[in-house]
């Protein structure tokens, strides 16, 4: 397997506080990777670096190959990089296929209403049903995003971030505020996505995220604490000093 995600030695600075503190990882094409670690350790920065909304005050990026610490966020989606969000960010007013024309297009729902025609192409409407079927929401088309569980809600994101057919697809928590059975549901949905698409997941749940990858990576302040095959996680002593407050100040 070769490498296609590297983060080298990343710092993200807000003011006086390094939200992301040094900090180098390495993803190999198929890997499903394990982002966790405390409220504000940084996870979400971290996607944020990966993605392009954030800048690094210093260190690199390289995607497929190439060095896009610098590139648009538009043009590593182009690359194959693909996002969920820790918050719904779904237009509530739209149908399922009417939000899902809309990441296919790139649109805003002001531009949605202004535009001719709203239905989808035979090239869309493939991509789009691929896409609704890996998130299980094929006989969820023509329902308002409003009348859905918060579940399905979180479904729809996943299949938003899917039709694009990306090389990656960074998941934020995408089991946050769901019920035992939806997060079961979503699971599912996560273990079976083709094993060729590379999955970084950040998820606060241990025992959830825990069944569903190859290796952990654990940040704490900013800090790389840990890199572990699930197995070593829940015994590390670091980790468990983390999750149980005792974490020793970092050196
Ligand atoms: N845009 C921002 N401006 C200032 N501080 C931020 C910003 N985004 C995140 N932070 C801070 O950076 C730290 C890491 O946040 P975050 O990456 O959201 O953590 P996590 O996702 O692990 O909970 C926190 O202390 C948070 O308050
Ligand atoms: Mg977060």
């Amino acid at each position: 397997m070769s490498e296609l995600l590297e983060l080298d030695r990343v710092t993200v600075q807000f003011g006086g506080l390094k939200a992301v503190d040094d900090v180098s990882i390495r993803v190999k094409t198929g890997e499903r990777r394990a982002i966790i670690g405390p409220n504000g350790a940084g996870k979400t920065t971290l996607f944020n670096v990966i993605t392009g909304i954030v800048r690094p005050a210093s260190g690199a990026v390289r995607f497929v190959g190439a060095d896009v610490t610098r590139t648009p966020v538009h043009a590593r989606t182009a690359l194959g990089m693909s996002r969920t969000f820790q918050i719904t960010n779904l237009f509530p007013q739209l149908t399922v296929e009417e939000n899902m024309l809309l990441a296919l297009r790139g649109l805003s729902p002001r531009k949605f209403s202004l535009l001719g025609d709203n239905t989808l192409s035979a090239d869309e409407r493939a991509r789009a049903e691929r896409a609704f079927s890996l998130s299980r929401l094929h006989e969820r088309r023509g329902v308002a995003v409003r009348e859905m569980s918060y579940g399905e809600q979180r479904q729809l994101e996943m299949a938003m971030a899917l039709v694009t057919a990306p090389k990656l697809l960074l998941l934020d928590e995408p089991a946050a505020g769901l019920s035992p059975a939806e997060r079961v549901i979503v699971s599912d949905i996560i273990r079976a996505l083709p094993r060729d698409l590379t999955l970084v997941l950040i998820e606060h749940d241990m025992d959830l995220v825990l069944q569903l990858v190859d290796f952990v990576t654990v940040l704490n302040n900013g800090h790389l604490l840990v890199e572990a095959p699930p197995s070593e996680i829940r015994t590390n002593q670091d980790v468990q000093d983390v999750y149980l407050g005792k974490a020793r100040p970092h050196a």
